[in-house]
């Protein structure tokens, strides 16, 4: 008998690469589990879908746009770690109550090499791109690897929210600032749709007043190289896509319902992402 049911739930949830990725470790580790879904979730209909796949046996599910909140207001109980980002990536059913955490943040740190939270991160400083639900999960994680944090946003009352309810200590910055300051960050990540190749381009940070050791990250995966990042590379910066932290997040996630660390490949990820 297969056991253990988990999903994906989103709105659109077509583009999830979270089904590629579990059902990868879930077939090469041979574990007698079903296989994992994608399920389109309307907002509207969010606790009573819950509800109705809790009764069809679903034992886990996990999080994304635009629900993480509707999750984190659903559960009965919370992790400290959803409870300061505000977000729920990870549902699990058990024992009649509905618990939620978030793995974006492990993910985030399981993402980055020994090397980069060492020189770039730990003391240092440490500027973040936007202050919605991403920029949370990331504050949290740069938090914990004593990271310093400026924080720019479009919609600058919600770093002040943010810092309020996160209880974090961060600078916050305008567009101006950054670029005055930029030498002075060594690890540069962005949360944003900026520097998406569809979305609007970077014009925000201008790269060449970068310091040559700064780490520039985004979180998007697709593409594998943004315009945020091409513009970093313009000026030799090394950069980092979002790709292992998705798959970090996932593996956290597994661990949480399984019982099970999965190898983590990147590579292998990525050639069964490009399928
Ligand atoms: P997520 O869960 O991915 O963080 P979100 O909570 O909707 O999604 O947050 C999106 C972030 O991207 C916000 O910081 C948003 O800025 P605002 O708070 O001002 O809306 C930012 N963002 C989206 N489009 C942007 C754009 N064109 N330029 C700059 N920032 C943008």
């Amino acid at each position: 008998m297969l056991y253990k049911k988990t999903a994906v739930i989103g709105h659109p949830v077509d583009h999830s690469l979270s089904p590629t990725i579990h059902n990868y470790w879930i077939k090469s580790l041979a574990l007698k589990i079903a296989d994992y879904k994608k399920i389109d979730v309307h907002p509207n209909s969010f606790s009573d879908e819950i509800n109705n796949l809790i009764d069809q046996g679903y034992y886990g599910l996990n999080v994304t746009v635009p629900l993480k909140e509707l999750a984190y207001k659903k559960a009965d109980r919370l992790s400290d770690v959803s409870k300061a980002t505000k977000a729920v990536n990870t549902l699990v059913f058990k024992s009649g109550q509905i618990f939620g955490t978030n793995t974006d943040p492990v993910g985030f740190e399981s993402s980055l090499s020994k090397n980069i939270i060492e020189n770039n991160i730990k003391n240092k400083k440490c500027l973040v791109l936007g202050a919605g639900g991403s920029a949370r999960a990331i504050i949290y994680a740069l938090d914990k690897m004593s990271g310093k944090i400026s924080a720019y946003n479009r919609t600058k009352e919600k770093v002040a929210v943010l810092k309020k309810e996160m209880k974090i200590n961060i600078e916050t910055l305008d567009a101006i600032e950054i670029n005055r300051k930029l030498e002075e960050f060594s690890f540069i990540v962005n949360t944003t749709s900026m520097g998406l190749s569809s979305g609007p381009q970077n014009d925000l940070v201008d790269f060449s007043n970068a310091s040559k050791n700064c780490f520039v990250y985004d979180l998007i995966y697709k593409p594998k190289e943004t315009g945020f990042m091409k513009q970093a590379q313009a000026f030799g910066l090394t950069t980092q896509n979002g790709l292992n932290m998705l798959i970090g997040q996932a593996a956290a996630s597994f661990y949480i319902w399984h019982g099970v660390n999965p190898e983590v490949s990147a590579d292998v990820i990525q050639t069964l992402a490009s399928d």
